[in-house]
This record gives structure tokens, sequence and C-alpha cells, in this order.
């Protein structure tokens, strides 16, 4: 294993890179407000790939810059482009959660050359109504004026499945100490590009790299029945339900994610 920090155009990303430079490359994009450790059980299983998981700009050890302005769903794309060419990465499969989900749509947008093929982890293609937009806005001020430990009481409870509360312990605190330890700048700048992102149910259809699209059953924020329908959406796309898994189900269930990971993986040839 080998943490990097590497300048990039307007950013310094810290990054894992594990794995040998001859193994095919798999690129992992957490979601918010969490780092690269959300990959943790991923990047310990998938050995023989070149596994990549970076830190978003404004998330664990990758720099913050300190206007909202600097954040949006197209910049952190943009930083992970150049993160591949920083690292001489021509194509990658892509794995994201959540908003690292949104930055995948957002790549097969702009840079779908770059893109082998896709998971989709606990993630949606609209964008938030004007309803979620005042509630990134409330969590936005409610986040500078009483720290990232205020977020982890608001989204906490949201996140993980009835099941990880009541038998997963270790998992929630681990959860809880992710998010308590981001940075306040980078989790209101994240909250903005969140808000602003656009909608990408139109470019479902479009898609044209093989997807395999994972639901936890019991997940709040990005329902199993709205990703079975996005996946229908996505010619040729594979779904996934995992049992007892809520938002976090590469965190909550590793080994069944896995599971679907590699069954997908092994498909690509
Ligand atoms: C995430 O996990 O990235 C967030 O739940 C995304 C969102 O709030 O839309």
């Amino acid at each position: 294993m080998a943490l990097k920090r590497l300048a990039l155009v307007g950013a310094y990303l810290s990054v894992e890179v594990k794995g040998s430079d001859e193994a095919p490359p798999l690129l992992f994009i957490h979601g918010f407000p969490f780092d690269h450790a959300l990959w943790r059980h991923q990047l310990a299983a998938f050995t023989g790939w070149k596994s990549i998981a970076p830190d978003l700009r404004g998330a664990g050890a990758s720099s913050v810059p300190e206007t909202p302005s600097s954040y949006s769903i197209a910049g952190y794309a943009n930083d992970l482009i150049h993160l591949l060419d920083a690292l001489g990465i021509e194509q990658t499969v892509v794995c994201g959660l959540s908003m690292g989900g949104y930055i995948i749509f957002e790549m097969l947008r702009r840079h779908a050359a770059r893109v082998r093929a896709a998971i989709l982890c606990n993630t949606k293609s609209a964008a938030d109504t004007p309803e979620a937009k005042r509630d990134r806005d409330a969590l936005s001020v409610m986040a500078l004026e009483a720290g990232s430990d205020a977020v982890v009481d608001k989204l906490l409870p949201r996140l993980l499945a009835r099941a990880t509360f009541d038998h997963k312990i270790q998992t929630v605190l681990e959860v809880k100490r992710m998010i308590a330890c981001q940075p306040v700048a980078g989790i209101v700048g994240a909250l903005r590009a969140l808000r602003d992102r656009p909608d990408s149910t139109p470019s479902l259809e479009k898609i044209r790299v093989p997807v395999l699209a994972i639901a936890g059953d019991d997940d709040q924020i990005a329902p199993g029945a709205g990703m079975e329908e996005m996946a229908g959406a996505i010619p040729g796309a594979r779904f996934a339900r995992i049992e007892s898994a809520g938002h976090l189900a590469p965190l909550e269930q590793p080994p069944a994610v896995n599971a679907a990971i590699d069954g997908f993986l092994s498909g690509l040839g």
C-alpha cells in the first residue's frame, strides 16, 4: 500500500494506491461526507487490481479550498481525470458511492473514453428537489456554526441500516469518526456541489459501458427500488441488492458487496 500526495490543477489529492502497476486499474470514489477509508474492505480484497482510492478535494488529507465556489461535481470529476493523467492511466473501471456515483455520471458525460466500466453504489441519478436544496443550505449553516460533530448527529440516523445500528457498533463508530474528522470547509463545499448537481437521468440511456448498480435494501437516501429503476434505464446494466445494508453498503456488508463487484469484474474479460 502507498499513500501518495499528488499536485493536480488547483488541488493536492491524497491517494491510496494498492496493487501492481501491471494490474488493471480500479478507481474508488467516496461519497459525502467521507474519505477514501470508506473503501477499506474493497482495497483489502481486490488484490488482482491496481486500486486507486483518492480523498476528493476538501476531504480526508487532500487540500481544502476555503471558498465554496471551488467545489462542484464537474470539478471533482476534473480532479480525477487529472489524477488518472498523473498516474499515467488512460482508462479505468470506476466504482463510486452516492456522490461518487454523481461524479461517475459526470465522467461518463465529459470523459467517457476514460471509463472502462462503472460500479454505482447507493446512488441516484436525479437532481436535488427544492426542499433538498434548502436542507443542503441549512446543513452548511449548521456545519459552519457547530462543526462536523453536528453533521454527524444530523446525518448518521439515515446513513446506516437498522441491522448495522443493532449489530455492528464498530461500523457505527467508524462512520461517526470518519465524518467528525472531515474539514468544515470541505463539507460546506461538497454541500454546494451536491445542491447544484445536474439531473443525470436523461444521460442514463446514453451510457455505453458495462454497469453494475449496487443497492442496500435498507438505504433511506438512495432506496433500492429507485436504484433498480435507474439500472433499468442503463443499457445492459446489472443490479444487485444487498441485504441488511443501508447507504454505506461497502462498509456495512463487505463480503456481499465484494462478491457482487467480483462477479461483475470477472465478466469484463
Ligand atoms: C453521499 O453519500 O455521498 C450523500 O448521501 C449524497 C447526497 O447527500 O446526495
